[in-house]
Protein backbone atom coordinates (compact mmCIF):
# COMPACT_ATOMS: atom_id res chain seq x y z
CA UNK A 1 0.00 0.00 0.00
CA UNK A 2 1.44 3.24 -0.97
CA UNK A 3 -0.99 5.60 0.59
CA UNK A 4 -4.78 7.04 0.02
CA UNK A 5 -5.59 7.06 -4.02
CA UNK A 6 -5.16 11.06 -4.98
CA UNK A 7 -7.22 12.43 -7.20
CA UNK A 8 -5.75 14.36 -10.44
CA UNK A 9 -7.87 17.48 -9.68
CA UNK A 10 -8.93 18.37 -6.08
CA UNK A 11 -12.81 17.36 -5.24
CA UNK A 12 -12.46 20.58 -3.11
CA UNK A 13 -11.14 23.81 -2.81
CA UNK A 14 -7.95 23.67 -0.32
CA UNK A 15 -9.49 24.65 3.17
CA UNK A 16 -7.14 26.01 5.97
CA UNK A 17 -8.22 24.83 9.32
CA UNK A 18 -9.58 28.00 10.43
CA UNK A 19 -12.60 27.74 7.78
CA UNK A 20 -14.12 25.02 10.32
CA UNK A 21 -13.68 26.82 13.10
CA UNK A 22 -15.14 29.24 11.62
CA UNK A 23 -18.40 26.56 10.85
CA UNK A 24 -18.64 26.14 14.38
CA UNK A 25 -18.79 29.52 15.20
CA UNK A 26 -20.93 30.39 12.70
CA UNK A 27 -23.65 27.72 14.13
CA UNK A 28 -22.99 28.21 17.39
CA UNK A 29 -24.41 31.34 19.57
CA UNK A 30 -21.23 33.38 20.12
CA UNK A 31 -19.67 32.55 23.25
CA UNK A 32 -21.93 29.57 23.53
CA UNK A 33 -19.36 26.79 22.04
CA UNK A 34 -17.35 24.63 24.65
CA UNK A 35 -14.68 22.17 23.28
CA UNK A 36 -13.05 19.45 24.22
CA UNK A 37 -10.56 17.20 23.21
CA UNK A 38 -8.54 20.21 21.09
CA UNK A 39 -5.58 18.42 22.15
CA UNK A 40 -6.07 15.00 20.93
CA UNK A 41 -3.42 13.42 18.97
CA UNK A 42 -3.29 9.97 17.19
CA UNK A 43 -1.11 7.37 17.76
CA UNK A 44 -0.31 6.01 14.78
CA UNK A 45 2.96 5.43 13.68
CA UNK A 46 2.67 3.51 10.00
CA UNK A 47 3.11 5.36 6.97
CA UNK A 48 5.30 8.04 8.55
CA UNK A 49 2.68 8.74 10.82
CA UNK A 50 4.16 10.36 13.72
CA UNK A 51 5.49 13.13 11.77
CA UNK A 52 1.75 13.92 10.91
CA UNK A 53 0.06 14.61 14.32
CA UNK A 54 -2.27 17.55 13.64
CA UNK A 55 -4.15 18.74 17.67
CA UNK A 56 -7.38 17.87 17.43
CA UNK A 57 -7.21 15.10 15.07
CA UNK A 58 -8.87 16.39 12.23
CA UNK A 59 -12.24 17.41 14.08
CA UNK A 60 -13.75 19.98 16.55
CA UNK A 61 -16.14 18.48 18.77
CA UNK A 62 -18.12 19.94 21.55
CA UNK A 63 -21.39 21.31 22.43
CA UNK A 64 -22.78 24.56 22.14
CA UNK A 65 -26.42 26.16 21.82
CA UNK A 66 -28.36 27.06 18.56
CA UNK A 67 -30.77 29.97 19.00
CA UNK A 68 -30.58 29.11 22.73
CA UNK A 69 -30.75 25.22 23.12
CA UNK A 70 -28.23 23.05 23.44
CA UNK A 71 -26.64 21.51 20.58
CA UNK A 72 -24.08 18.48 20.48
CA UNK A 73 -21.40 19.51 17.29
CA UNK A 74 -18.41 17.99 15.70
CA UNK A 75 -16.71 19.31 12.55
CA UNK A 76 -14.36 17.88 10.44
CA UNK A 77 -11.20 19.51 9.34
CA UNK A 78 -10.24 18.28 6.11
CA UNK A 79 -6.88 20.65 6.37
CA UNK A 80 -5.82 18.08 9.28
CA UNK A 81 -5.36 14.85 7.40
CA UNK A 82 -7.99 15.03 4.93
CA UNK A 83 -10.86 15.26 8.01
CA UNK A 84 -10.25 11.60 7.58
CA UNK A 85 -11.29 9.42 10.66
CA UNK A 86 -8.79 7.31 12.57
CA UNK A 87 -9.02 6.06 16.30
CA UNK A 88 -9.06 9.28 18.49
CA UNK A 89 -10.77 11.22 15.51
CA UNK A 90 -13.83 8.67 16.28
CA UNK A 91 -13.19 8.82 20.14
CA UNK A 92 -14.05 12.36 20.17
CA UNK A 93 -16.92 11.95 17.66
CA UNK A 94 -18.39 9.27 20.12
CA UNK A 95 -18.07 11.78 23.28
CA UNK A 96 -20.50 13.73 21.72
CA UNK A 97 -22.91 11.78 20.68
CA UNK A 98 -22.52 9.79 24.12
CA UNK A 99 -22.86 13.98 25.52
CA UNK A 100 -26.34 14.38 23.17
CA UNK A 101 -27.44 11.00 24.78
CA UNK A 102 -27.18 12.45 28.09
CA UNK A 103 -27.99 15.55 27.72
CA UNK A 104 -31.24 14.78 25.34
CA UNK A 105 -30.11 17.21 22.57
CA UNK A 106 -29.50 17.21 19.07
CA UNK A 107 -26.56 17.52 17.44
CA UNK A 108 -25.10 18.69 14.03
CA UNK A 109 -22.06 16.98 12.78
CA UNK A 110 -20.29 19.28 10.46
CA UNK A 111 -19.02 16.59 7.46
CA UNK A 112 -15.60 16.91 5.48
CA UNK A 113 -13.65 13.98 5.23
CA UNK A 114 -12.64 11.31 3.06
CA UNK A 115 -13.70 8.12 5.55
CA UNK A 116 -11.76 5.93 7.44
CA UNK A 117 -8.08 6.75 8.01
CA UNK A 118 -5.94 4.34 5.51
CA UNK A 119 -3.35 4.54 7.35
CA UNK A 120 -5.10 3.53 10.70
CA UNK A 121 -6.47 0.67 8.91
CA UNK A 122 -8.91 -1.72 11.26
CA UNK A 123 -8.64 0.99 14.37
CA UNK A 124 -10.53 3.16 11.80
CA UNK A 125 -13.11 0.67 10.22
CA UNK A 126 -13.89 0.10 14.53
CA UNK A 127 -14.32 3.47 14.85
CA UNK A 128 -17.17 4.02 12.08
CA UNK A 129 -18.38 0.89 13.58
CA UNK A 130 -19.19 2.21 16.93
CA UNK A 131 -20.03 5.51 15.54
CA UNK A 132 -22.81 3.91 13.33
CA UNK A 133 -23.89 1.90 16.20
CA UNK A 134 -23.96 4.97 18.24
CA UNK A 135 -26.03 7.24 15.49
CA UNK A 136 -28.59 4.14 15.20
CA UNK A 137 -28.90 4.74 19.14
CA UNK A 138 -29.65 7.51 19.24
CA UNK A 139 -32.17 7.41 16.33
CA UNK A 140 -35.94 8.29 17.04
CA UNK A 141 -34.14 9.79 20.55
CA UNK A 142 -32.80 13.27 19.74
CA UNK A 143 -32.70 14.61 16.21
CA UNK A 144 -29.14 14.37 14.22
CA UNK A 145 -28.43 16.35 11.73
CA UNK A 146 -25.42 16.20 8.60
CA UNK A 147 -24.00 18.69 6.76
CA UNK A 148 -22.04 17.76 4.06
CA UNK A 149 -19.35 20.79 3.47
CA UNK A 150 -17.00 19.07 1.18
CA UNK A 151 -15.64 15.80 -0.38
CA UNK A 152 -17.55 13.21 1.97
CA UNK A 153 -16.37 9.50 1.33
CA UNK A 154 -17.13 6.08 2.95
CA UNK A 155 -18.06 6.36 6.44
CA UNK A 156 -18.03 10.10 5.86
CA UNK A 157 -21.59 9.21 3.92
CA UNK A 158 -22.95 5.98 5.62
CA UNK A 159 -22.73 8.27 9.51
CA UNK A 160 -24.84 11.14 7.66
CA UNK A 161 -27.42 8.55 6.11
CA UNK A 162 -28.32 7.31 9.47
CA UNK A 163 -29.24 10.61 10.93
CA UNK A 164 -32.59 12.27 10.23
CA UNK A 165 -31.41 15.62 7.89
CA UNK A 166 -29.01 15.82 5.55
CA UNK A 167 -27.86 19.12 3.79
CA UNK A 168 -25.60 19.70 1.32
CA UNK A 169 -23.64 22.47 -0.49
CA UNK A 170 -24.68 22.79 -3.53
CA UNK A 171 -20.52 23.52 -5.14
CA UNK A 172 -17.53 21.55 -3.99
CA UNK A 173 -19.66 19.17 -1.55
CA UNK A 174 -19.73 15.18 -2.86
CA UNK A 175 -20.88 12.23 -0.95
CA UNK A 176 -20.22 8.60 -2.65
CA UNK A 177 -19.14 5.68 -1.11
CA UNK A 178 -15.99 5.22 -3.12
CA UNK A 179 -14.55 7.62 -4.86
CA UNK A 180 -13.40 8.39 -8.35
CA UNK A 181 -10.38 7.37 -8.15
CA UNK A 182 -11.54 3.99 -6.59
CA UNK A 183 -14.43 3.84 -8.96
CA UNK A 184 -11.85 4.07 -11.69
CA UNK A 185 -9.54 1.07 -10.54
CA UNK A 186 -12.39 -1.16 -10.34
CA UNK A 187 -14.84 -0.49 -13.13
CA UNK A 188 -13.03 1.54 -15.41
CA UNK A 189 -15.38 3.83 -15.28
CA UNK A 190 -14.34 7.82 -15.30
CA UNK A 191 -16.64 10.12 -13.31
CA UNK A 192 -15.95 13.30 -12.13
CA UNK A 193 -16.61 13.62 -8.06
CA UNK A 194 -20.28 16.10 -8.96
CA UNK A 195 -21.34 13.23 -11.51
CA UNK A 196 -20.45 10.48 -8.92
CA UNK A 197 -21.70 11.85 -5.61
CA UNK A 198 -22.90 15.74 -6.19
CA UNK A 199 -25.44 18.18 -4.70
CA UNK A 200 -27.35 17.48 -8.33
CA UNK A 201 -27.03 13.14 -7.82
CA UNK A 202 -28.36 13.69 -4.09
CA UNK A 203 -31.04 15.91 -4.24
CA UNK A 204 -32.66 14.96 -7.83
CA UNK A 205 -32.03 11.24 -8.43
CA UNK A 206 -30.65 9.31 -5.51
CA UNK A 207 -32.46 11.08 -2.47
CA UNK A 208 -29.58 10.86 -0.05
CA UNK A 209 -29.86 15.18 0.90
CA UNK A 210 -32.90 17.05 2.10
CA UNK A 211 -31.88 20.26 1.26
CA UNK A 212 -29.16 22.00 -0.50
CA UNK A 213 -27.10 25.50 0.23
CA UNK A 214 -25.51 27.70 -1.87
CA UNK A 215 -22.93 28.59 0.89
CA UNK A 216 -21.92 27.56 4.38
CA UNK A 217 -24.48 30.60 5.88
CA UNK A 218 -27.28 29.13 3.77
CA UNK A 219 -26.45 25.50 5.37
CA UNK A 220 -25.88 26.93 8.72
CA UNK A 221 -29.59 28.51 8.26
CA UNK A 222 -31.06 25.66 7.01
CA UNK A 223 -29.86 23.86 10.35
CA UNK A 224 -31.15 26.52 12.41
CA UNK A 225 -34.45 26.48 10.52
CA UNK A 226 -34.75 22.74 10.62
CA UNK A 227 -33.95 22.63 14.48
CA UNK A 228 -36.28 24.97 15.09
CA UNK A 229 -39.84 22.67 14.16
CA UNK A 230 -38.06 20.02 16.55
CA UNK A 231 -38.15 18.94 20.03
CA UNK A 232 -34.62 19.03 21.75
CA UNK A 233 -35.45 15.51 22.54
CA UNK A 234 -38.46 12.43 21.92
CA UNK A 235 -39.09 13.47 25.15
CA UNK A 236 -39.81 16.87 24.95
CA UNK A 237 -42.70 19.24 23.14
CA UNK A 238 -41.83 20.43 19.60
CA UNK A 239 -41.26 24.12 20.21
CA UNK A 240 -43.70 26.43 19.49
CA UNK A 241 -43.23 29.35 16.61
CA UNK A 242 -44.40 32.98 16.64
CA UNK A 243 -48.39 32.46 15.32
CA UNK A 244 -48.63 34.01 11.57
CA UNK A 245 -51.59 34.43 9.58
CA UNK A 246 -51.38 32.33 5.93
CA UNK A 247 -51.39 33.25 2.96
CA UNK A 248 -54.08 33.46 0.40
CA UNK A 249 -55.62 29.86 -0.48
CA UNK A 250 -55.48 29.62 -4.74
CA UNK A 251 -58.52 28.07 -6.09
CA UNK A 252 -58.46 24.80 -7.69
CA UNK A 253 -58.82 24.27 -11.44
CA UNK A 254 -62.49 23.04 -11.84
CA UNK A 255 -61.62 19.82 -13.99
CA UNK A 256 -59.81 17.17 -12.36
CA UNK A 257 -57.54 16.63 -15.03
CA UNK A 258 -55.74 19.96 -14.63
CA UNK A 259 -52.55 20.19 -12.79
CA UNK A 260 -51.66 22.62 -10.11
CA UNK A 261 -48.93 23.08 -7.50
CA UNK A 262 -49.89 21.91 -3.88
CA UNK A 263 -47.39 24.37 -2.75
CA UNK A 264 -49.56 26.81 -3.30
CA UNK A 265 -52.36 25.16 -0.99
CA UNK A 266 -49.76 24.75 1.65
CA UNK A 267 -49.08 28.12 1.58
CA UNK A 268 -52.68 28.99 1.91
CA UNK A 269 -53.11 26.67 5.30
CA UNK A 270 -50.20 27.34 7.26
CA UNK A 271 -48.70 30.26 8.98
CA UNK A 272 -46.55 32.76 6.28
CA UNK A 273 -43.28 31.91 5.39
CA UNK A 274 -43.44 29.03 7.70
CA UNK A 275 -43.06 25.50 5.10
CA UNK A 276 -39.69 23.99 4.75
CA UNK A 277 -39.84 21.78 1.94
CA UNK A 278 -37.80 18.74 2.35
CA UNK A 279 -36.34 16.44 -0.90
CA UNK A 280 -38.02 19.02 -2.96
CA UNK A 281 -36.40 17.82 -6.22
CA UNK A 282 -36.70 14.19 -5.32
CA UNK A 283 -39.91 12.06 -6.00
CA UNK A 284 -41.37 15.13 -6.49
CA UNK A 285 -44.89 13.96 -6.54
CA UNK A 286 -45.10 13.55 -3.05
CA UNK A 287 -44.65 16.78 -1.51
CA UNK A 288 -43.06 16.43 2.23
CA UNK A 289 -41.68 19.13 4.81
CA UNK A 290 -42.40 20.93 7.79
CA UNK A 291 -44.57 23.77 8.32
CA UNK A 292 -46.44 25.30 11.17
CA UNK A 293 -50.08 26.33 11.59
CA UNK A 294 -50.55 29.09 14.47
CA UNK A 295 -47.22 28.82 15.53
CA UNK A 296 -47.19 24.62 15.81
CA UNK A 297 -45.05 22.73 14.08
CA UNK A 298 -46.25 20.12 11.89
CA UNK A 299 -45.27 18.03 9.09
CA UNK A 300 -46.92 17.73 6.06
CA UNK A 301 -47.39 15.66 3.17
CA UNK A 302 -49.28 15.90 0.07
CA UNK A 303 -49.75 14.99 -3.21
CA UNK A 304 -47.96 17.22 -5.78
CA UNK A 305 -50.40 16.98 -9.01
CA UNK A 306 -47.90 18.71 -11.01
CA UNK A 307 -46.11 15.25 -10.97
CA UNK A 308 -47.08 12.20 -12.08
CA UNK A 309 -50.38 14.08 -11.86
CA UNK A 310 -49.66 12.99 -7.92
CA UNK A 311 -49.49 9.24 -8.18
CA UNK A 312 -47.80 7.79 -6.20
CA UNK A 313 -44.83 5.17 -6.51
CA UNK A 314 -41.73 3.59 -5.42
CA UNK A 315 -39.43 6.91 -4.47
CA UNK A 316 -42.60 8.75 -3.09
CA UNK A 317 -43.11 6.00 -0.48
CA UNK A 318 -40.02 5.68 0.67
CA UNK A 319 -39.72 9.86 0.69
CA UNK A 320 -43.29 10.09 2.70
CA UNK A 321 -42.26 6.54 4.72
CA UNK A 322 -39.04 8.58 6.12
CA UNK A 323 -40.85 11.67 6.45
CA UNK A 324 -43.97 10.04 8.31
CA UNK A 325 -41.43 8.42 10.77
CA UNK A 326 -39.46 11.11 11.87
CA UNK A 327 -42.23 13.54 12.46
CA UNK A 328 -43.80 10.43 14.79
CA UNK A 329 -40.86 9.84 16.41
CA UNK A 330 -40.09 13.45 17.18
CA UNK A 331 -44.17 14.21 18.20
CA UNK A 332 -44.85 16.68 15.17
CA UNK A 333 -48.23 16.02 13.99
CA UNK A 334 -48.97 15.68 10.50
CA UNK A 335 -50.92 17.10 7.92
CA UNK A 336 -51.64 15.10 4.48
CA UNK A 337 -53.42 16.83 1.73
CA UNK A 338 -54.63 14.46 -0.71
CA UNK A 339 -55.05 14.67 -4.65
CA UNK A 340 -54.09 11.42 -6.38
CA UNK A 341 -55.22 9.00 -8.85
CA UNK A 342 -53.92 6.57 -7.13
CA UNK A 343 -50.26 4.09 -7.38
CA UNK A 344 -48.43 4.14 -10.89
CA UNK A 345 -49.16 1.40 -12.80
CA UNK A 346 -46.41 -0.49 -15.07
CA UNK A 347 -44.03 -3.11 -14.72
CA UNK A 348 -41.26 -0.91 -13.43
CA UNK A 349 -42.74 0.19 -10.32
CA UNK A 350 -43.64 -4.07 -10.01
CA UNK A 351 -40.45 -5.11 -10.80
CA UNK A 352 -38.53 -2.76 -8.70
CA UNK A 353 -40.74 -3.67 -5.91
CA UNK A 354 -43.58 -0.88 -5.42
CA UNK A 355 -45.56 -3.65 -3.34
CA UNK A 356 -42.78 -3.96 -0.67
CA UNK A 357 -41.79 -0.03 -0.98
CA UNK A 358 -45.81 1.27 -0.93
CA UNK A 359 -45.92 -0.99 2.78
CA UNK A 360 -43.62 1.29 3.70
CA UNK A 361 -45.63 4.26 3.46
CA UNK A 362 -48.86 2.37 4.36
CA UNK A 363 -47.22 1.00 7.85
CA UNK A 364 -45.25 4.45 8.43
CA UNK A 365 -49.07 5.84 8.62
CA UNK A 366 -50.34 3.17 10.42
CA UNK A 367 -47.72 2.86 13.28
CA UNK A 368 -47.56 6.93 13.68
CA UNK A 369 -49.31 8.02 17.23
CA UNK A 370 -49.08 12.18 16.40
CA UNK A 371 -51.98 13.44 16.01
CA UNK A 372 -52.98 13.12 12.33
CA UNK A 373 -55.06 14.91 10.25
CA UNK A 374 -56.10 14.42 6.42
CA UNK A 375 -58.05 16.49 3.66
CA UNK A 376 -58.76 15.26 0.51
CA UNK A 377 -58.65 18.21 -1.73
CA UNK A 378 -59.98 16.55 -5.17
CA UNK A 379 -59.56 12.93 -5.29
CA UNK A 380 -58.19 9.75 -3.67
CA UNK A 381 -58.62 6.86 -5.44
CA UNK A 382 -57.48 3.04 -4.99
CA UNK A 383 -54.73 2.28 -2.68
CA UNK A 384 -53.81 5.82 -2.43
CA UNK A 385 -56.74 6.43 -0.93
CA UNK A 386 -55.91 4.15 1.58
CA UNK A 387 -51.93 5.10 2.12
CA UNK A 388 -52.87 8.58 2.30
CA UNK A 389 -54.00 8.71 6.01
CA UNK A 390 -57.38 7.29 5.86
CA UNK A 391 -59.54 7.01 8.68
CA UNK A 392 -59.13 3.42 8.43
CA UNK A 393 -55.43 3.64 8.56
CA UNK A 394 -55.81 5.36 12.31
CA UNK A 395 -56.23 9.24 10.69
CA UNK A 396 -57.70 11.30 13.69
CA UNK A 397 -59.95 13.46 11.47
CA UNK A 398 -60.53 12.73 7.51
CA UNK A 399 -62.22 15.96 5.72
CA UNK A 400 -62.86 16.90 2.43
CA UNK A 401 -63.26 19.79 0.19
CA UNK A 402 -66.69 19.69 -1.67
CA UNK A 403 -66.96 17.66 -4.84
CA UNK A 404 -63.98 15.96 -4.19
CA UNK A 405 -63.97 12.33 -5.49
CA UNK A 406 -63.06 8.99 -4.02
CA UNK A 407 -63.48 5.63 -4.99
CA UNK A 408 -61.52 2.62 -6.23
CA UNK A 409 -60.36 4.17 -9.30
CA UNK A 410 -61.45 6.72 -11.91
CA UNK A 411 -64.75 6.75 -13.11
CA UNK A 412 -63.51 5.92 -17.48
CA UNK A 413 -61.01 2.99 -15.98
CA UNK A 414 -64.06 1.57 -13.33
CA UNK A 415 -66.76 1.77 -15.88
CA UNK A 416 -64.84 -0.22 -18.42
CA UNK A 417 -64.04 -2.59 -16.23
CA UNK A 418 -67.14 -3.60 -15.00
CA UNK A 419 -69.38 -2.73 -18.37
CA UNK A 420 -66.77 -4.42 -20.88
CA UNK A 421 -69.24 -6.49 -22.66
CA UNK A 422 -71.91 -4.08 -22.50
CA UNK A 423 -69.71 -1.29 -23.69
CA UNK A 424 -68.63 -3.84 -26.35
CA UNK A 425 -72.21 -3.91 -27.90
CA UNK A 426 -73.26 -0.44 -27.43
CA UNK A 427 -69.77 1.59 -27.32
CA UNK A 428 -72.34 4.87 -26.97
CA UNK A 429 -73.11 3.82 -23.69
CA UNK A 430 -70.14 4.77 -22.29
CA UNK A 431 -70.47 8.23 -21.05
CA UNK A 432 -73.69 7.48 -19.25
CA UNK A 433 -72.60 5.28 -17.30
CA UNK A 434 -69.85 7.21 -16.18
CA UNK A 435 -71.39 9.90 -15.31
CA UNK A 436 -73.55 7.68 -13.47
CA UNK A 437 -70.41 5.95 -11.58
CA UNK A 438 -69.28 9.65 -10.86
CA UNK A 439 -73.25 10.78 -9.19
CA UNK A 440 -73.80 7.35 -7.40
CA UNK A 441 -70.72 5.64 -6.69
CA UNK A 442 -67.67 8.58 -6.40
CA UNK A 443 -69.02 12.08 -4.80
CA UNK A 444 -67.91 13.26 -1.06
CA UNK A 445 -71.08 12.86 0.20
CA UNK A 446 -70.83 9.32 0.34
CA UNK A 447 -67.48 9.19 2.13
CA UNK A 448 -69.08 11.62 4.53
CA UNK A 449 -72.29 9.57 5.33
CA UNK A 450 -70.43 6.31 5.97
CA UNK A 451 -67.83 8.17 8.07
CA UNK A 452 -64.74 7.44 5.96
CA UNK A 453 -64.67 11.84 5.99
CA UNK A 454 -65.56 13.38 9.12
CA UNK A 455 -66.97 16.50 7.42
CA UNK A 456 -66.83 18.27 4.23
CA UNK A 457 -65.52 21.72 4.61
CA UNK A 458 -65.10 24.64 2.21
CA UNK A 459 -61.13 25.68 1.68
CA UNK A 460 -61.83 28.83 3.44
CA UNK A 461 -62.68 26.80 6.60
CA UNK A 462 -60.05 24.46 6.50
CA UNK A 463 -57.01 26.15 8.62
CA UNK A 464 -59.16 27.08 11.06
CA UNK A 465 -60.22 23.49 11.71
CA UNK A 466 -57.03 22.18 11.33
CA UNK A 467 -55.93 24.30 13.62
CA UNK A 468 -58.50 23.65 16.34
CA UNK A 469 -58.26 20.16 15.73
CA UNK A 470 -54.83 20.45 16.39
CA UNK A 471 -55.10 22.46 19.44
CA UNK A 472 -57.56 20.21 20.79
CA UNK A 473 -55.04 17.19 19.75
CA UNK A 474 -52.29 18.37 21.83
CA UNK A 475 -52.82 16.28 24.46
CA UNK A 476 -52.32 13.55 22.21
CA UNK A 477 -48.55 14.18 22.36
CA UNK A 478 -47.13 12.51 25.04
CA UNK A 479 -43.67 13.06 24.78
CA UNK A 480 -41.61 9.43 24.92
CA UNK A 481 -39.38 7.69 22.82
CA UNK A 482 -42.08 5.63 19.85
CA UNK A 483 -39.44 4.24 17.64
CA UNK A 484 -36.35 4.96 15.51
CA UNK A 485 -36.09 6.55 12.45
CA UNK A 486 -34.23 3.68 10.18
CA UNK A 487 -33.18 5.04 6.88
CA UNK A 488 -35.83 4.11 4.07
C1 LIG B 1 -6.22 9.04 4.82
C2 LIG B 1 -6.91 10.62 3.33
C3 LIG B 1 -8.10 9.90 3.09
C4 LIG B 1 -8.30 8.70 3.82
C5 LIG B 1 -8.14 11.67 1.88
N1 LIG B 1 -6.98 11.69 2.54
N2 LIG B 1 -8.84 10.57 2.19
N3 LIG B 1 -5.98 10.21 4.18
N4 LIG B 1 -7.33 8.32 4.67
N5 LIG B 1 -9.39 7.98 3.68
C6 LIG B 1 -5.96 12.71 2.50
C7 LIG B 1 -5.16 12.71 1.19
O1 LIG B 1 -4.12 11.81 1.28
C8 LIG B 1 -4.69 14.13 1.13
O2 LIG B 1 -3.60 14.26 2.02
C9 LIG B 1 -5.84 14.91 1.73
O3 LIG B 1 -6.60 13.98 2.49
C10 LIG B 1 -6.74 15.48 0.68
O4 LIG B 1 -7.09 14.45 -0.22
P1 LIG B 1 -7.06 14.65 -1.80
O5 LIG B 1 -7.28 13.35 -2.41
O6 LIG B 1 -5.84 15.40 -2.21
O7 LIG B 1 -8.31 15.60 -1.94
P2 LIG B 1 -9.40 15.63 -3.08
O8 LIG B 1 -8.76 15.58 -4.42
O9 LIG B 1 -10.24 16.76 -2.72
O10 LIG B 1 -10.25 14.27 -2.93
C11 LIG B 1 -10.98 14.00 -1.79
C12 LIG B 1 -11.43 12.53 -1.82
C13 LIG B 1 -10.23 11.61 -2.03
C14 LIG B 1 -12.41 12.36 -3.01
C15 LIG B 1 -12.20 12.27 -0.52
O11 LIG B 1 -9.23 11.97 -1.06
C16 LIG B 1 -10.53 10.17 -1.85
O12 LIG B 1 -11.09 9.54 -2.75
N6 LIG B 1 -10.15 9.64 -0.69
C17 LIG B 1 -10.41 8.22 -0.40
C18 LIG B 1 -11.87 8.03 -0.17
C19 LIG B 1 -12.26 6.64 0.22
O13 LIG B 1 -12.27 5.73 -0.60
N7 LIG B 1 -12.56 6.50 1.48
C20 LIG B 1 -13.19 5.29 1.93
C21 LIG B 1 -12.45 4.85 3.11
S1 LIG B 1 -13.24 3.38 3.65
P3 LIG B 1 -2.43 15.35 1.83
O14 LIG B 1 -1.39 14.87 2.73
O15 LIG B 1 -2.08 15.32 0.40
O16 LIG B 1 -3.07 16.64 2.24
C22 LIG B 1 -14.36 3.84 4.80
C23 LIG B 1 -15.06 2.67 5.41
C24 LIG B 1 -16.37 3.04 5.96
O17 LIG B 1 -14.57 4.96 5.10
C25 LIG B 1 -17.29 1.89 6.11
C26 LIG B 1 -18.53 2.05 5.31
C27 LIG B 1 -19.56 1.03 5.62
Amino acid sequence: MTGPPRSPSPAVSRIEPAVVRRRVDMLTDPGSFVEFGSRARHRATAFGMQARRPAGDGVITGHGTVDGRPVGVFAQDPSALGGSLGEVHATKILTVLRWTERARMPVVGLLDSGGARIQEGLAALDGYGAIFRAHVQLSGRVPQLSLILGACAGGAVYSPALTDVIIMLRENAHMFLTGPQVVKAVTFEEVSPAELGGAEVHTRRSGVAHLVAGNHADAIDLARRVLSYLPDSCWDEPPMGVPAPAGVLPRLPESPRIPYDVRGVIGGLVDADSFLELQPRFARNLVTGFARIEGRPVGVVANQPLALAGALDIAASEKGARFVRLCDAFGVPLVVLVDTPGFLPGTRQETNGVIRKGAKLLYAFSEATVPRLTVVLRKAFGGAYIVMNSKSLGADAVFCWPGAQMAVMGAEGAVDIVYRRELRDDPEARQGLVASYEREVMGSHLPAERLSVDEVIEPERTRSVLAATLRTLAGAIRPRFRHDNLPQ
